[in-house]
């Protein structure tokens, strides 16, 4: 199929706000923020500051290449590169993968839809549909996801320009301006303070827990979006007169900076919180984490605060469905991609079908939540991604053409041949990045 009938982003801007909606989500929100309060505070901020930009940054700009050379799906990409027959399965994998986080990331997404809408039926006094719609139940977190997933069909069977681009480019600005009026507020009210020290002041009896590393490459590998394929569909859609260095140090600075200001509104809220009596910490002393953290600690602050936090409350959550929405058009795109170029399906087909597989997925984990949930959380994030971002090394550092390569960097940023990036790059794709992968990995199973 040619590229336009594939589909295309206008402009560099589409791209960038596609890129920057699909790496920033839920991750950078609740993920980022409460990682940190656990693992040392600044210790784990600087961590995986390094840790997104030298096995991160490397990789997703191996994944930029081979998707826009390609102008295909993971799956499409491997068999179109020579030497890359071998690797197809592993683009199946990362379409699989891609639609089960789709499905557990849309149960947590709904709950935000709840939240957000939890205040608002206050106000109009229907208080037992309210406490309802938060209950978390399985009832409600069924039709939560399922409209999320209705969401996201919605805008992935709209296309590429029409979809996507159009969205990320509304929501993504929105979100920002949003988040840094949210963290100013905060950051004025009593107690935030002491957060903020938590925050930046590195806690050094945890540097050395190993822990902290893993948790590091696993947070910098989702919230990056990384192996599993988006970042490869997405460039696949984008010209051949883009500077892909550049787009990729622009998405992963705003991945980066997002957590960052993420960081500096959630846990100064949650000490916040904790100065007007909400319980921030749980049974082993840990600061609460996971959904818990958003679900009961904000909603508590934004109570004690009144008519103010019933707004701010749903402005948070509103900011959360965003966020989340940005991510899931490039999770559910990934598959779509592949009906469309692979099985030549229409779009709005692949998307509705595909859409309802990953859904019914989804209310399979909802209706085992305990048995299933973090399963399917942790196999796909911390084990079945930085496997896919190791074997991208492999075929992008020791199978591809090295020649091909450089001349698909090389288009959009024609002086880069010779630059000290593209002596560095390398090195990391072949050696630094996959070694740490390997590490980490093997280091999770002891
Ligand atoms: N990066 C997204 C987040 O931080 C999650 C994501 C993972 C998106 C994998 C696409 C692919 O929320």
């Amino acid at each position: 199929m040619s590229g336009s009938s594939r589909g295309e982003f206008s402009s560099s801007f589409g791209f960038i706000m596609a890129a920057a909606g699909s790496a920033i989500g839920l991750g950078n929100i609740w993920g980022f923020p409460t990682q940190t309060a656990q693992n040392g505070g600044a210790a784990f901020v600087l961590l995986y500051l390094i840790l997104a930009f030298v096995v991160g940054y490397p990789i997703l700009l191996a994944e930029f290449t081979i998707g826009r050379h390609t102008q295909s799906n993971p799956v499409g990409a491997y068999q179109k590169i020579e030497g890359g027959k071998r690797f197809v399965p592993i683009g199946f994998l990362g379409i699989t993968a891609v639609g089960f986080i789709l499905s557990f990331y849309s149960i947590i997404a709904g709950t935000m839809i709840a939240y957000f809408i939890n205040p608002i039926l206050k106000l109009i006094g229907l208080n037992d549909a309210a406490a309802w719609v938060t209950s978390q139940g399985v009832s409600s977190n069924m039709l939560f996801a399922s409209l999320f997933f209705f969401l996201t069909i919605l805008i992935v069977a709209a296309g590429v320009k029409n979809g996507i681009e159009k969205w990320s480019s509304r929501l993504m600005p929105t979100l920002l301006v949003i988040l840094i009026l949210l963290t100013i507020y905060v950051l004025t009210l009593d107690g935030a303070m002491d957060g903020l020290k938590v925050y930046l002041l590195p806690d050094f009896s945890k540097v050395l827990d190993p822990q902290l590393f893993t948790s590091a490459l696993g947070q910098a590998f989702f919230s990056l979006s990384l192996g599993v394929g988006s970042m490869l569909v997405l460039a696949s859609y984008t010209s051949k007169k883009e500077n892909l260095i550049r787009l990729g140090r622009l998405v992963t600075l705003s991945d980066v900076g997002i957590a960052f200001l993420a960081g500096l509104l959630i846990i100064p809220a949650m000490y916040a919180a904790a100065a007007s009596g909400t319980e921030i910490f749980d049974a082993s002393g840990n600061l609460i984490s996971g959904p818990n953290l958003i679900f009961q600690v904000l909603p508590a602050l934004f109570n004690t605060m009144g008519p103010v936090g019933i707004l701010l409350s749903i402005i948070f959550f509103f900011l959360m469905v965003i966020a989340a929405l940005t991510s899931t058009i490039s999770m559910l795109e990934v598959p779509v991609s592949y009906a469309v170029d692979n099985r030549g399906m229409h779009r709005s087909k692949a998307s509705i079908i595909i859409g309802l597989i990953f859904w019914a997925v989804a209310m399979t984990i909802a209706l085992n939540f305990d048995l299933l949930f973090n399963f399917v959380v942790s196999a796909t994030t911390q084990f079945i991604q930085p496997l896919l971002g190791l074997f991208i090394c492999i075929f992008v550092g020791w199978v591809m053409n090295r020649n091909t390569l450089i001349q698909e960097i090389k288009q959009g940023n024609p002086e880069i041949e010779n630059s000290l990036f593209m002596k560095i790059w390398p090195l990391f794709i072949r050696y630094v990045s996959p070694i740490l992968i390997l590490i980490i990995l093997v280091q999770a199973f002891l």
